[in-house]
């Protein structure tokens, strides 16, 4: 597939600049197909054994077509694929019937969805902007018939693109906002589907195939035979979802949410101090304690920006090396004399404006070091995608650090996948 700028150009005016649903055949070839059902493989392998049980959902429609089964859902996290079955022999294997599996944040999972993924839509994103909080990828496996979730419509601004895997078609029903107000009252997850379907719109798509659909058209999908479909969102976000997910950066950087103390009752509840001695022991850093409030939403606002840009608009992070396989960063020796490459399109992002630490954002992740003026180079070296020893990289901080010290810099962004060990 090429889909360069002119060919998302011819996509945009298909599509009314975003505002009708359509369906383009033949956009992937045999060998994309290939990859992307095997990198879903993978990220649902990954899925499975990373314990992350949030954003995925199992359904097995002749039980209950609306309700998610965790009993089986669980099973799935400790009995995963193994090496020697096929997906769809696993799931035969497991389940014995039809099911369906809607799983969010394959981006997180899977680097090749995050790479391939990105590189696919990115003169699109370079052309009409990045969505305000990101994008995200959501796959959807299995013969349920009806999507689960009943006629409903999507997140407020969430426009998506759907690339179809097959190897069974799909067909998607729609109903324009207005009329489908007047047919129901704007019903959402609605099952009573058979009486609504002389109204909708039907487009039918297969292995290759791509749909698009604006946010607000209320829609349904069904595939009756077994196929995989990976789903590209555009998250563009309500001005109160988008707030949420500043106050978000807050949590994760500046407090010490996994605190689990608990505060025993207390007299004088209102008088007492100590509640708010407590919370402020959750701060990680007093930096923020002087600010006023509109530079500290100033800041988090920022750090929120530059993080979802270092891992190019995804909003999720991939995993750490040490959440993969317990990596640590203390054991950087491995890094010495290594050839190293950096996923493209992810670059890192530094901020080299205060005085002693320096801010560098990787994948996502936000990070500071002791101040050094040859880190900027070093960035910019991984940044250039090109392959670069670790020998040359530190050449020059070598003569100001410790060779430990270097190591230590690249092992903190090795760790957040901010680049690979080709050799
Ligand atoms: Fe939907």
């Amino acid at each position: 597939m090429n889909l360069d700028k002119q060919w998302w150009e011819n996509f945009t005016q298909t599509n009314q600049n975003f505002r009708k649903t359509c369906v383009i055949n033949d956009v992937l070839s045999a060998e994309e197909i290939e990859n992307l059902t095997n990198a879903i493989n993978e990220a649902l392998l990954e899925k499975l054994k990373s314990g992350e049980k949030g954003g995925f959902r199992l359904y097995f429609p002749e039980e209950n077509a609306a309700k998610v089964n965790n009993k089986y859902k669980d099973k799935m996290f400790t009995d995963h694929p193994q090496p020697c079955e096929t997906l769809q022999e696993y799931f035969k294997r497991s389940f014995g019937q039809k099911f369906g599996i809607i799983f969010n944040a394959a981006e997180r999972y899977s680097p090749y969805i995050a790479e391939k993924l990105m590189m696919f839509t990115k003169p699109l994103i370079d052309t009409i902007g990045l969505p305000a909080a990101g994008m995200h990828a959501t796959v959807f496996i299995g013969d349920y018939g009806w999507t689960p979730l009943g006629i409903h419509q999507d997140h407020k601004g969430a426009n998506v693109i759907h690339f179809h895997l097959g190897p069974g078609e799909k067909t998607m029903y729609t109903w324009e906002e207005n009329k489908y107000k007047e047919l129901t009252g704007g019903k959402q997850n609605n099952h009573d589907i058979t009486p609504l379907l002389e109204e909708a719109e039907v487009y039918t798509f297969g292995t290759g195939d791509l749909y698009y659909m604006p946010w607000d058209q209320f829609h349904i999908g069904k595939n009756d035979e077994y196929s995989i479909g990976i789903t590209f969102w555009f998250n563009n976000p309500t001005k109160a979802t988008y707030f949420d997910n500043v106050m978000n950066t807050f949590y994760t950087q500046y407090i010490d949410d996994n605190n689990e103390e608990v505060i025993n009752p207390q007299k004088e509840y209102a008088k007492n101090p100590t509640t708010f001695d407590d919370v402020m022991t959750l701060f990680k850093s007093d930096e923020i304690m002087n600010m006023s409030v509109k530079d500290f939403f100033q800041r988090i606002h920022s750090d929120y920006k530059y993080s979802l840009i270092s891992n190019h608009g995804w909003e999720n992070t991939p995993q750490t090396r040490k959440q993969l396989d317990q990596y640590e960063i203390d054991d950087y020796d491995h890094l010495k004399s290594k050839t190293i490459k950096a996923p493209q399109p992810f670059k890192i992002i530094y901020d080299n404006s205060n005085e002693d630490s320096f801010v560098f954002y990787v994948r996502g992740y936000k990070m500071e070091i002791r101040k050094n003026n040859f880190l900027p180079e070093i960035i910019d070296k991984i940044n250039s995608f090109e392959h670069v020893n670790t020998e040359d990289l530190l050449a020059n901080i070598n003569s100001e650090w410790p060779e430990e010290a270097g190591l230590y810099f690249l092992s903190m962004i090795y760790d957040k996948r901010g680049f690979d060990v080709v050799h």
